[in-house]
């Protein structure tokens, strides 16, 4: 065995979406708008958002559940929880400690992330990072959103685009030639004002007129941000591509984040990349921003869409602004899916 790092892969996903569905006829009676235009627009149908006293850690626990049962960890077993989120369920302590708790994972070391819709692609290469350096064996990262919380269903623009829910996976060392074989991350703060939270943190801590403002919600410059999106994410999809060897003919499926059918359609038209090689969840989920990529992974695993020994791409951009690329060769869990000859690809990372 030579002394390179350990590649990182996902060895169990899991997913768990808000209890409550949000349709588009439901938005219809709540703002001016119509299936019509929601459907054109975004493609989406429906949502899923929390219940009454439902929170970002219960959907953790019900993805991360999944996650550990599939990927045959017990909890205890866990040397690190990384949850990404834009909506804890507190400012502090983090989600990730309260999830600790609640799984019994008494030797992780456990925090929070903060990289929005590109969270869990920030979290998995932290992870990957971890791993390499022989710190960490086994890690839950974990893309975990309860944005109903905090989006204004007075304002049309954009109460129609999100819902909730978590994806989990568990991440260890994978085979030689499968796992993460390359990635980039990505930020630009000059562009922070195009999506954001005004109130309710430092800059402008809540007050009865900061609530009576809305400011406490989502706000977003959706035709800006959407420009970016589709020419950020072909990028950096190129670039964890380059740092892997590939090339785009090389992927068997992309996952994008989900935001806008859209966006996701314009980005693999330049991409070269037919529907079928496109994962596509957002019809039924929504934007769940960092829950995204990792809930339509886990669902195209369910559905077969991947098997062992292809070549999947992760692609996210969002608030930040913030954008990750993930390019995995595709190990799966234990069981799940055929044999085949792995590429013996190294790792790489621009
Ligand atoms: O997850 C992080 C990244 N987020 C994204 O990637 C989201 C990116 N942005 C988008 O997906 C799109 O920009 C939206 C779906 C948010 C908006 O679509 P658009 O095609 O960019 O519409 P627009 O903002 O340019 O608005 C066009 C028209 C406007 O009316 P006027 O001014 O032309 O009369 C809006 O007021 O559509 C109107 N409009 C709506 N009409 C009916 C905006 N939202 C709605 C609505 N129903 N829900």
């Amino acid at each position: 065995m030579s002394a390179s790092p350990r590649t990182a892969g996902i060895a169990g996903l899991g997913s768990c979406l808000g209890e409550r569905v949000l349709t588009n006829a439901d938005l219809e009676r709540m703002v001016e708008t119509s299936d019509e235009w929601i459907r054109e627009r975004t493609g989406i149908l429906r949502r899923h958002i929390l219940g009454p006293g439902q929170a970002t850690s219960d959907l953790v626990l019900g993805a991360a559940g999944q996650a550990l049962d599939r990927a045959g960890v017990d909890p205890a077993g866990l040397d690190l929880i990384l949850v990404a989120t834009v909506t804890p369920d507190h400012p502090f302590p983090s989600t990730a400690c309260l999830v600790q708790e609640r799984l019994g994972a008494r030797r992780a070391a456990a925090f929070d992330l903060q990289a929005a819709c590109s969270g869990f692609i920030y979290g998995l290469v932290v992870a990957d990072r971890f791993i390499a350096s022989g710190a960490v064996r086994t890690a839950l990262v974990v893309g975990a959103e309860s944005l109903s919380r905090i989006t204004d269903y007075q304002d049309r623009r954009t109460c129609v685009l999100f819902g909730d829910g978590a994806g989990a996976a568990v991440v260890r060392a994978a085979a030689p030639g499968y796992g993460i074989l390359g990635s980039h991350l990505g930020s630009d703060g000059s562009g922070g004002h195009l999506l954001f939270q005004p109130a309710g943190g430092s800059r402008l801590p809540a007050s009865a007129e900061t609530v009576a403002q809305r400011l406490h919600y989502v706000q977003m410059n959706g035709s800006e941000v959407f420009k970016q999106a589709v020419r950020v994410m072909d990028e950096a999809a190129g670039l964890a591509l380059k740092a892997a060897g590939l090339r785009k003919e090389d992927v068997d499926l992309m996952v994008p984040h989900q935001a806008n059918l859209r966006i996701v359609d314009a980005v693999a038209r330049r991409m070269g990349m037919a529907a079928e090689r496109v994962m596509v969840n957002l019809d039924e989920c929504g934007n769940m921003s960092s829950a995204s990529v990792p809930v339509a992974l886990d669902q195209a695993v369910r559905e077969g869409r991947i098997r062992r020994g292809d070549v999947v791409l992760l692609v996210a951009f969002g608030a930040g602004l913030t954008w990750g690329s993930v390019v995995l060769r595709w190990e799966g869990a234990p069981g799940e899916g055929k044999e085949e000859e792995s590429s013996g690809q190294g790792r790489n990372h621009s």
